[in-house]
């Protein structure tokens, strides 16, 4: 079939978008440069692939683990069905830590990212600070094997830990960063998260709070003397998440800060470092 019959073909069954996407992946140039191609021939095992990309996406399988990856902060990342689709406001979490860790950290610092799924908060810390000493923790042993897939495609060093949060932890760390799953067991969310994404990276109990609450029970043994901590959390949180931070450690410098769209979707905690203002 040609790119013109293949595209037609793509048209039919999904949003144009994705049917020019998908294609263009396949053939490894950008959707925009599939017009100069409209009479090629494209081979069988490739318009195979295609239709069987078609279906699977029809079938309301998200397009990213439809292709196997992903964009974030500008890196490429394997995803699979046995991680979180890394998100645009995680971006925003990042960003923010990066900016912190330049003001408050001079010399090479210990990162943890508790939860790491995909791996997409600490490889793009390791990438974008460089003298970062990596450590990537998961419940998951699926999700360990996508972000070491992860590290060494982005040829980051790191080290893995499969672990129930701090349980198998030894190490104190200058920075400890989390995305937990945070959504409450009730909450709606669309059908194609819910159906697809693992429920192991969605729910955090019955008020969406377990997992800030089991990493903050933990949190003093494994503090350098300067630590700072990042946290993304759900948009109605913010109070709820700085009430756990003064019941662990009482008196603590805390910082809520919104994403983009004005929500509370990050809460900072400064221990022995000066706040930011
Ligand atoms: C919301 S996802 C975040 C994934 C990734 N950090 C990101 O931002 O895209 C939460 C992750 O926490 C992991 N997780 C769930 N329960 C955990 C536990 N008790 N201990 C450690 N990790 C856990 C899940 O497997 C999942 O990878």
């Amino acid at each position: 079939m040609t790119v013109e019959e293949l595209l037609i073909y793509g048209k039919k069954h999904c949003h144009s978008d994705h049917a020019k996407f998908l294609l263009s992946d396949i053939l490894g140039c950008n959707p925009l440069e599939l017009l100069n191609y409209l009479n090629k021939e494209i081979n069988e095992e490739k318009s195979n692939l295609y239709k069987a990309e078609i279906k699977a996406l029809e079938e309301g399988n998200p397009i990213q683990y439809v292709t196997g990856k992903t964009n974030f902060y500008g890196y490429q990342f394997l995803v699979n069905k046995d991680v979180l689709i890394p998100r645009f406001e995680t971006e925003q979490l990042v960003e923010k830590t990066i900016e912190y860790v330049n003001k408050y950290f001079d010399d090479k610092i210990d990162v943890i990212d508790l939860g790491c799924g995909s791996g997409a908060i600490g490889i793009t810390l390791a990438k974008k600070l460089k003298n970062i000493d990596l450590t990537l923790l998961d419940i998951s042993k699926q999700a360990l094997n996508v972000s070491y897939r992860n590290a060494l495609y982005q040829e980051v060093d790191a080290s893995f830990i499969e672990s129930d949060m701090f349980s198998n932890v030894k190490k104190k760390y200058d920075v400890i960063i989390s995305n937990p799953p945070y959504i409450k067991e009730d909450e709606e969310i669309e059908d194609i998260v819910k159906n697809n994404e693992p429920s192991i990276a969605l729910y955090g109990g019955k008020d969406g709070l377990c997992f800030y609450d089991k990493i903050l029970k933990d949190i003093k043994d494994h503090m350098k003397t300067k630590c700072l901590v990042a946290f993304e959390i759900g948009a109605t949180q913010g109070q709820d998440v700085y009430n756990l931070i003064q019941k662990y450690l009482p008196g603590a410098i805390v910082e809520v800060k919104k994403d983009l769209a004005g929500r509370d979707r990050m809460v900072f905690i400064f221990h022995n470092l000066e706040k930011n203002i």
